[in-house]
C-alpha cells in the first residue's frame, strides 16, 4: 500500500494532498535557516500565563499551541483556554487545538476558533488517556481509520486558514503508521506534528525518529518532529535525524525555558550561556506570580499547582534528587520558598545541560544521541 501511494505522490512538495490546494500556509512561519520552534500543547500547563512566562524567560518559541478544547455535540469553547488566543500578547502565532470525534461539533468549533483569531486549528490525535481513547477521541481515533478520514475531510473543507494535525505513530504499533500517512496525505493539511511514539508507548520509551523521517519524505506538507528534546544536543539530533521543518518541545521547555534561545543560538553558531540556579529561581518566582488565579487564589492550592511544573524543573538540580523529594511533599508557600532558596540561591551553580539520564520523567531521551544519523 505504501509503495503504491509513494508512486502516486512521489514525496512531491508542489501540492498538498489531492485537492489541488496551494502549498501549506504554514510556510509563512517557517524560518529559512533553522527549524521552526513550537511549544507543545500541555493540558493545565500551556495557558496564557505560562505563555507570558515563556516570553519573559528566554524569548519563547516561534509558535504556541493551546491546551486542547474538548469538543462534543453540546460543547462551547472553554473560556480559560480561549484566553490564550484572544488575549495573546506574545506577538507570536497561537494555534488552537481541539480534541473530539463528532464531525458536526468539530466543524462548528473549528469555525469559531478561526473567528476568534487563532493562527490555525489543530486536531489532537495523540492523547493516550484511556477515558479519551475509549470515546474514540485523541489517540483513540488512530484505531478508527474510516472515521478519521471523514473528520480530516470535513475539517479541511471547513477551515479556510491553517489546519494542522498532531499525531502519534499508531495506536498499538509503528506498523500502523504507513496507513495513517496515506490518509493524512489526502487532506491538504498545512502541517503534521508527530510525537514519535505510539499511543501504547505513552511516555515510557525512546522515540522513533526514523518514522518521523518517513513522514518527512512522504508528506506533502511540513512535518514538525516532537518528543524528548531536552537540550541543544537532543534538539539538533532530532532535526538531523528527521529533516523535519520544525521541532515541538514540551516537558524540556518547562524544565528549561531558555532552551528555545539556546537552540536559536546553536543554529546561528553562537553560544548561549547555561542558565544559572539564580536565574532558575527567578523563573520559578515568575511562574508562581503569573499563574496565580486572578479571582480564586488559594495559597495551598497554588503550591499544589506549582508542583505540576516543579516535577520537570527539579530534574537534575542535585545528584541524589533531594530537591524533588522535598518539593513533592511541601504544602505551604513558606516551606516551598525555603526549599527553593536553599537549593538555588545558596549555591552559585548552573543548570545541567540536560536532565539525568536515568530520569523517569524524561524517559529514553539519550537514545536520540546514541543512535546513528540517517544518511541522506
Ligand atoms: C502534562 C502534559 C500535558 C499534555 N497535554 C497535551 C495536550 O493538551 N495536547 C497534546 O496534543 N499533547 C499534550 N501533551 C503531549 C505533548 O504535547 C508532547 O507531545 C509530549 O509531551 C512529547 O513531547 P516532549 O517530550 O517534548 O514533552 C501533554 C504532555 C504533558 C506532559
Amino acid at each position: 500500500m505504501g509503495r503504491k501511494w509513494l508512486a502516486v505522490h512521489g514525496g512531491s512538495l508542489g501540492k498538498c494532498g489531492d485537492s489541488g490546494r496551494a502549498f501549506s500556509q504554514m510556510r509563512d512561519y517557517l524560518p529559512s535557516d533553522r527549524p521552526l520552534l513550537v511549544l507543545a500543547p500541555m493540558q493545565d500547563i500551556t495557558d496564557l500565563a505560562f505563555m507570558r512566562v515563556m516570553e519573559a524567560t528566554g524569548g519563547g518559541p516561534d509558535v504556541y499551541v493551546t491546551e486542547y478544547f474538548r469538543v462534543h455535540d453540546d460543547s462551547t469553547l472553554e473560556k480559560d483556554i480561549l484566553r490564550s488566543v484572544v488575549e495573546n500578547a506574545t506577538g507570536k502565532p497561537v494555534f488552537a487545538q481541539m480534541i473530539g470525534q463528532s464531525i458536526p461539533a468539530l466543524v462548528r468549533n473549528a469555525r469559531l476558533l478561526e473567528e476568534s483569531g487563532a493562527a490555525g486549528v489543530d486536531l489532537n490525535l495523540g492523547c493516550p488517556a484511556p477515558i479519551v481513547c475509549r470515546k474514540t477521541a485523541g489517540g483513540g481515533l488512530l484505531r478508527q481509520l474510516d472515521h478519521l478520514d471523514a473528520i480530516l475531510g470535513a475539517l479541511r473543507e471547513a477551515i479556510g486558514g491553517r489546519f494542522t494535525v498532531k499525531t502519534r505513530l499508531g495506536y498499538h504499533s509503528v506498523s500502523e503508521f504507513e496507513a495513517l500517512l496515506e490518509i493524512f496525505s489526502r487532506h491538504a493539511m498545512d502541517a503534521l506534528t508527530i510525537h514519535g511514539r505510539t499511543v501504547a508507548e505513552r511516555y515510557r520509551t525512546p522515540i522513533h525518529p526514523e518514522w518521523i523521517r518517513r513522514a518527512v519524505d512522504l508528506m506533502p506538507c511540513p512535518v514538525i518532529a516532537n518528543g524528548n528534546v531536552v537540550s541543544v544536543e537532543t534538539g539538533a539530533a532530532l532535526w538531523r535525524r528527521t529533516g523535519a521543518a520544525g521541532l515541538m518541545i514540551g516537558r524540556g521547555a518547562i524544565r528549561n525555558p531558555w532552551l528555545f534561545a539556546q537552540l536559536r543560538a546553536h543554529w546561528e553558531a553562537r553560544t548561549h550561556p547555561p542558565p544559572t540556579f539564580e536565574e532558575l529561581y527567578h523563573y520559578i518566582r515568575l511562574l508562581y506570580e503569573e499563574t496565580k488565579h486572578p479571582t480564586r487564589y488559594d495559597e495551598g492550592k497554588h503550591v499544589q499547582k506549582m508542583k505540576k511544573y516543579m516535577i520537570f524543573i527539579a530534574q537534575g538540580i542535585d545528584p541524589d534528587g533531594t530537591f524533588e523529594h522535598q518539593i513533592r511533599r511541601v504544602t505551604a508557600p513558606e516551606a516551598f520558598w525555603e526549599i527553593c532558596e536553599r537549593f538555588l540561591l545558596e549555591r552559585a551553580d548552573n543548570m545541567l545541560g540536560q536532565p539525568p539520564a536515568q530520569s523517569s520523567i524524561f524517559c529514553g531521551f539519550e537514545a536520540l544521541l546514541n543512535e546513528p544519523a540517517i544518511v541522506r
